[in-house]
């Protein structure tokens, strides 16, 4: 010990002996001699300081700084520090805390050699806060999602990419994950979501930084809702979503209807209707100005007086009926029309408004053909035919039917069509009642009806009568007497009924004409004396009847008396039902009376008919069998001379009753039934061939098959 020490004494000798005489330094040759200070680097929590800059924020304070010291020998690595300014950091030691914003320059000494020194410049910046995540909402497309909901076609703007605006303090994550609550409708990976199937399922962001900050919003993966001339409430809805529609009706028109692109959806008279699993576009239907259903009949002169009617939805409100005869050209006669506005609403059912307009056209040539047409200037219905009556003897066709009640109107078309495929000249129909299924909870069906109608109006009148199902009852009973305002919208008949004559727009009414000497009697079993419910009381009609019948025979008018009724005497399918009983009591005696030739109805959907009968006694109109037995008692239910034949017509489909064992009303009154105990399918029609002597009827399927055939000879 004692010779190292020695040894070291003679090295500093050496040193400062050098320093002395040759002023050496540390690059000198002699190692052993060079204990200086290369270089001196400042570091920043370990790291190089860039561009001798460093930016810390106040809350960073205190800072620790170390210095890279590169020496040779041993040197001392150590380092002072000081600032430059101290208002912004002071230095103690190694630690330097920062006081202010602003610049200070923090430099390095090196211990043992001032002149090596590292000047950073040190940016000091506000203070922030620290803490959690304060909120988080998501986006899509960079936009805010209003009300929670997002609505997106499915398939077409799949996959969907999310952002979220996650607001934090300090330095916490912005980052976020996403989930989906319902993943048969949209899976998400990462921040992309990707659809699967149309449907509703909840998008959630959760931050990452802290889980129980969540933005859900709910996503409607929907079909697209496009509308043309209105708009609707959801562009984007799911199946089986309500979808409501805003109608811009055009200034002229008015709201009919929407179209839309499906034929699963027929054309629709509200504002709303359920989606689809298929994207929809619905066109707003405002009508054009060509008048609709057109409907026609005789007037009481069917040899001089012809009915039509007519619906315009945005013309003038004064038209015109033009006729000519068949060879001539318009314009011809003009009629000049003025339309009465209608508009179905409440337990009418929702009609359009609409101006209907109805005439009456006079003072034609028996047995001539003409043509008319309805409208004004430009806008034209098509061209329709009418053939007058002769007004005398001649002999002629006409076709009984009935009960097309449906919503739609192919089975009517394909009965009428083969009715006139069997007598393509046949005058004109008679229908039964029942147009329809539901004339006030489903507007539709008589428009359909109409619509069917117009095209066979184009070559002869349909005269119809009113059918329990063609009264407005859309609050679900099934008959409402006397509801005819619908009914009456659509359909014309001369106005010479007997017992409705007050408020007869809205009511239920009777009326008859003539043809070639036949009387037609069209009874309304939905008129009643009474009001609109409760039992019916046909006392007026039957007073109407007897004295239509008692002027007919007195001036000896007809040949022949022909009378069609809904509800029928003696029901097909049951005795008891309260308006076959009160029809039984009060028109069948006035049949005898008068020997009716044939009376026809409606209203059973299956096919019967009686022998001639003769009812000799004053029914009681007990809904029961009391009558029944009654008239087996002192009536004579075989043919007799001069009896009256009852025939229950069916239907011209789709709908068809089986007549059942519990009917035993049936077989006594009604021998004939085809297709026993089958119903009548596909549709029935009658056709009567009137000549001086008989009536000839045949009773036809419109398959072809033959129901049944009968004559009724001249009383
Ligand atoms: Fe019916
Ligand atoms: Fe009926």
């Amino acid at each position: 010990m004692k010779k190292f020490k020695t040894l070291a004494v003679v090295f500093v000798f050496l040193f400062c002996l050098c320093g002395l005489m040759t002023g050496c330094d540390s690059d000198s040759k002699n190692d052993t001699v060079k204990n200086s200070v290369i270089s001196i680097k400042l570091k920043y929590n370990d790291n190089e300081i860039p561009d001798d800059s460093l930016s810390v924020n106040l809350s960073e304070s205190p800072l620790t700084f170390t210095a890279e010291v590169q020496v040779t020998g041993k040197a001392s690595k150590d380092f002072t520090l000081t600032s430059s300014d101290t208002d912004i950091a002071t230095v103690s030691d190694k630690t330097v805390t920062l006081l202010a914003e602003g610049q200070t320059t923090i430099t390095a000494t090196a211990v043992g050699d001032s002149t090596k020194t590292h000047a950073i410049t040190l940016n000091v910046t506000g203070e922030t806060e620290t803490g959690p995540v304060i909120s988080i909402k998501l986006k899509y497309n960079q936009q805010e999602i209003t009300d929670d909901l997002l609505a997106v076609i499915f398939a077409a703007n799949s996959p969907l990419t999310f952002t979220a605006e996650v607001q934090v303090t300090g330095g916490a994550s912005t980052d976020f994950t996403l989930a989906s609550s319902n993943t048969k409708i949209a899976t998400v990976s990462g921040k992309t979501v990707t659809l699967v199937a149309a449907g509703q399922t909840t998008i959630t962001a959760s931050a990452v930084a802290d889980p129980n900050k969540k933005h859900a919003i709910t996503l409607n993966a929907g079909y697209s809702v496009t509308v043309t001339g209105g708009t609707a409430d959801i562009t984007t809805a799911i199946p089986n979503q309500t979808v409501t529609l805003t109608p811009e009706i055009p200034v002229g028109k008015i709201f009919l209807g929407w179209k839309f692109n499906l034929a699963s959806i027929q054309t629709l008279t509200v504002n709303s209707f359920s989606m689809p699993s298929r994207n929809v576009t619905v066109t707003l239907d405002s009508g054009d100005d060509k008048p609709y259903y057109i409907t026609n009949n005789f007037g009481e002169d069917s040899s001089t007086e012809l009915l039509v009617q007519w619906h315009s939805y945005s013309a003038p409100e004064t038209q015109t009926l033009q006729y000519v005869e068949k060879s001539g050209s318009f314009p011809g006669t003009g009629i000049q029309v003025t339309g009465n506005q209608f508009q179905g609403l409440g337990n009418v059912g929702v009609y359009a408004p609409r101006n209907i307009f109805r005439t009456e056209v006079t003072g034609l040539s028996p047995n001539t053909e003409y043509k008319y047409r309805v409208g004004y200037e430009g806008a034209w219905s098509d061209e329709y035919n009418h053939l007058t009556s002769g007004g005398d003897e001649s002999d002629f066709s006409f076709t009984v039917v009935s009960d097309p009640q449906s919503e739609a109107h192919s089975a009517m078309s394909a009965t009428l069509s083969a009715a006139d495929n069997f007598d393509a000249n046949h005058r004109f129909y008679l229908m039964g009642g029942d147009l329809v299924d539901n004339i006030g909870g489903r507007p539709g069906e008589i428009i359909s009806y109409t619509n069917a109608a117009s095209e066979f109006n184009i070559k002869r009148p349909i005269a119809a009568t009113q059918g329990n199902h063609d009264t407005h009852f859309i609050d679900g009973s099934s008959y409402r007497f006397g509801g005819a305002e619908v009914f009456n919208a659509f359909l014309t008949f001369p106005d010479n009924g007997g017992d409705t004559q007050t408020e007869k727009a809205i009511r239920s009414q009777c009326y008859y004409f003539y043809y070639n000497k036949v009387l037609i009697i069209m009874l309304n079993t939905m008129a009643t004396s009474t009001g609109v419910s409760g039992e019916p009381d046909y006392t007026r009609q039957a007073e109407w009847l007897k004295g239509v019948l008692e002027n007919d025979r007195n001036n000896n008018l007809s040949r022949y008396t022909i009378v069609v009724t809904h509800i029928g005497p003696f029901g097909g399918r049951d005795n008891t039902r309260w308006p076959t009983a009160a029809s039984r009591k009060a028109f069948t005696k006035i049949f005898t009376d008068y020997d009716v030739d044939i009376v026809f109805s409606g209203h059973d959907h299956v096919y019967g008919r009686s022998d001639p009968i003769k009812i000799t006694v004053e029914m009681s109109g007990k809904n029961d069998n009391t009558d029944y037995v009654s008239m087996e008692t002192e009536g004579n239910f075989n043919s007799v001379p001069n009896g009256t034949v009852f025939s229950i017509v069916s239907a011209t489909g789709p709908k068809f009753y089986q007549i059942v064992q519990s009917d035993q009303w049936v077989p006594k009154f009604y021998p004939v039934r085809a297709d026993n105990p089958k119903d009548n399918d596909p549709g029935v029609f009658v056709n009567v061939k009137v000549t001086a002597s008989k009536l000839t009827v045949t009773v036809k399927k419109n398959d072809g098959t033959q129901l049944d055939t009968y004559d009724v000879t001249k009383k």
